[in-house]
């Protein structure tokens, strides 16, 4: 039995016989769950992994992956910091633990007024400005955690 709303369900078992291969479905089938949850709930992975018949890491690997899938709670803003190892080398570990400090969140979590949701991914197009973060659209080179702070007070 499905976790999830009928009407969900259906539209990922459609999209799972639609193609030749049921696992082809699979970022599809993710963004019908985040357009109807506004995120990607741990149950619904479950659920995804069971419809395409795929084993539940190679989903959650599919959803890390990809910076447009948000597995948390909703925030209002998404801080993006890369967390590639071209930036590690750049110093990005410092604008993580700048931003932990600051908002006293771990990767992946929301703080609890639900202001800002922390998100690691894997370019953020700003490679050769590096450190780098984004808040929603908007890119800043990481220079201080003074500045950090001031950056972020812009948002409410
Ligand atoms: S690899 Fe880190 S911003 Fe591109």
């Amino acid at each position: 039995m499905s976790l999830l709303p009928e009407e969900l369900s259906k539209r990922l078992q459609a999209h799972a016989e639609y193609f030749p291969r049921r696992e082809q479905a699979i970022l599809l089938c993710l963004h019908e769950v985040q357009d109807y949850y506004g995120h990607i709930p741990a149950f619904a992975l479950q659920e995804v992994a069971r419809v395409l018949d795929l084993p539940l890491n190679h989903v959650e690997n599919v959803v890390s992956f990809y910076d447009m899938f948000d597995r948390g709670e909703p925030a209002r803003h998404r801080i993006r910091v890369c967390v590639s190892v071209v930036c590690n080398l750049m110093n990005s570990n410092k604008v993580l633990l700048a931003l932990k400090e600051l908002l006293g969140i771990s990767l992946g979590e929301t703080t609890k007024d639900r202001r800002f949701k922390l998100v690691g991914v894997q370019c953020i197009g700003a490679c050769s400005e590096a450190p780098c973060f984004m808040v929603d659209e908007d890119t800043y080179k990481f220079q201080s955690k003074e500045k950090l702070h001031e950056v972020l007070s812009r948002y409410t």
